[in-house]
């Protein structure tokens, strides 16, 4: 009875470690899971032994050996389960006696899809299998949309179905079965799958149109049935549009060309009216230029006056009272009685030579001194010199000769400028220069500044500079001289010369 119990044992023992030989089997072609339902993914052990005691480990190959389930210790291990699987699993603990390590994954998403790795693991060794599944979504029923008109005159139908997992097929098909999908069909992938749309055009009245969408056996399908009330209200709508939207263009375009135009003009208005302003402008401009120069002229000529009225000023300060001396006279000479002016004409019963003034006069120079001597100063007279062919004037020393043909310059005593022989002449040293006048002058101005040794001559009409003497030395009494020649003819000119007495 010992032997047989020992023997029992040996073959149980035997038995026990026949019985850790296993193999894992499991799926040989990929899984296919429709989404929102439960899948078993197949795996057990060959025999059948139990895997009670064994380590089950379920996790994907394709994510990093993510764990989706943990048996270990007779118990669910779950601590580090991925996330998206979380209550999602289960093995079969009954099954786990028959081998049978099965996992059970609810309500399946797309992202399950993948490879997953059956792993079994008992004392002494370990086994695993792959198990490829896939996922399929089936989406929403199309939904079909009278999408507007063509222009052709055809409507458009759109047809849209979502929730779609992998990429399905759409077709539109009319009523007779015959494919009208032309050109791709626009898909887009979403977290829920995906979403297919495609349009078509259509013609005929009165006829009806399926959009099917079709993902392996699973096919969804919707009709839509175009009446040609729809289509004529939709042909009427779209040609009311259309016109609508023609006449709008028109409108536009019209209202552009106007606009455009209108701005066109305003733009040629405003650049007349800017030329008109620049011409103004530049009017006023030439204007206000000639404006000024008349000015500047009239500030000039103001000046130009004012200058001559301010020298003519300046030196009528020293005018003096000169009266001439008939004294002095040449006898061919008559000196008014005022003493203020002298001419060429023989004096009716003129005092003989045994006069006792004669030794005073000039005999031959038609000459006449003035009553006034200076011998310091300045002094200034003016004469009047209009018609007269022949003149001279300036100052005499009082002791210079008188007789005889005596030469009117310095040298002589006499510092005298004026008309002779046709020519404006100075007497200057002991001859004479000629003196070039733009003007004839009127009127002779004769200043004198002793000190300074000068004698000036100036046209009183312009305050032209006629002629100086400078750096004379007088050294005598000078007195006011004028000449009406040095030789009287009965042709001689009757006009007299005049002793200005209008200075002040
Ligand atoms: C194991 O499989 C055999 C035949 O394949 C069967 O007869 C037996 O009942 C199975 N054992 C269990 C525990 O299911
Ligand atoms: C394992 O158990 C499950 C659940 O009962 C069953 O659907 C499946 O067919 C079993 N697999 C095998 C290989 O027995
Ligand atoms: C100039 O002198 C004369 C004679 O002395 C005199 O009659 C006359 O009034 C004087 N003229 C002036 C402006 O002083
Ligand atoms: C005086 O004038 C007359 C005519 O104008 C002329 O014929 C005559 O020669 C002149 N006499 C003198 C001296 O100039």
């Amino acid at each position: 009875m010992e032997f047989i119990c020992v023997t029992l044992m040996i073959i149980i023992g035997i038995t026990d470690s026949t019985a850790d030989q296993f193999a894992v089997v499991g799926p040989v072609d990929p899984l296919l899971a429709v989404s929102g339902e439960d899948v078993i993914l197949p795996c057990s052990l060959k025999p059948n032994i139990s895997a009670v005691n064994m380590r089950v480990e379920w996790f994907r190959l394709d994510l990093k050996d993510s764990v989706v389930h943990l048996y270990e210790d007779h118990e669910d291990k779950n601590t580090n389960q991925l996330q998206s699987y979380r209550g999602r699993t289960e093995v079969f603990k009954d099954e786990l006696q028959k081998g049978n390590t099965s996992l059970k994954l609810s309500r399946v998403q797309i992202s399950d899809e993948g490879l997953y790795k059956c792993f079994i693991q008992s004392k002494t060794r370990s086994d695993d299998i792959t198990v490829d599944l896939n996922v399929e979504a089936v989406g929403s029923p199309p939904l079909i949309t009278v999408d507007g008109f063509d222009v052709s005159g055809g409507l458009h139908l759109q047809c849209e179905s979502k929730g779609w997992y992998p990429e399905p097929e759409l077709v539109w098909l009319d009523s007779e079965g015959v494919t009208l999908t032309s050109g791709t069909t626009d898909a887009q992938r979403e977290t829920d799958g995906f979403r297919v749309k495609h349009m078509i055009t259509v013609y005929n009245r009165d006829s009806k149109y399926h959009c099917r969408v079709k993902l392996r056996h699973h096919m969804k399908e919707t009709e839509i049935i175009i009446s040609s009330k729809m289509f004529n209200s939709w042909r009427i709508l779209m040609i009311l549009i259309s016109v609508g939207s023609v006449l709008g263009v028109i409108a536009g375009l019209l209202i552009v060309v106007f606009i455009y135009k209108y701005k066109g003009l305003q733009k040629k208005n405003q650049i007349l009216k800017n030329e008109g302003q620049r011409l103004k402008s530049e009017d006023q401009r030439v204007k206000n230029e000639e404006r000024k120069i008349k000015n500047e002229r009239q500030t000039f000529s103001l000046r130009e006056k004012g200058t001559v009225e301010s020298v003519k000023s300046l030196l009528r300060k020293y005018a003096v009272n000169v009266t001439l001396d008939p004294d002095s006279a040449h006898p061919d000479l008559i000196v008014s009685d005022d003493g203020k002016q002298v001419r060429c004409g023989q004096q009716s019963g003129t005092v003989k030579d045994e006069d006792q003034k004669s030794n005073n006069k000039f005999d031959r120079e038609l000459c006449v001194l003035g009553n006034e001597g200076f011998t310091s100063g300045c002094f200034y007279y003016e004469v009047q010199v209009k018609k007269l062919s022949r003149w001279f004037v300036g100052v005499a020393r009082e002791s210079a000769e008188r007789k005889g043909w005596i030469s009117l310059n310095p040298v002589s005593g006499y510092w005298m400028a004026g008309l002779r022989g046709g020519k404006y002449q100075a007497s200057e040293g002991s001859s004479y220069v000629p003196l070039s006048l733009s003007v004839k002058p009127q009127r002779v101005g004769v200043f004198v500044d002793y000190e300074e040794g000068r004698v000036s001559f100036y046209d009183v009409e312009s305050m032209c500079h006629i002629y100086s003497f400078t750096e004379q030395s007088f050294n005598a009494k000078l007195h006011p001289v004028v000449s009406l020649g040095y030789v009287y003819s009965k042709n001689s000119s009757k006009a007299p010369l005049i002793i200005c007495s209008d200075l002040s």
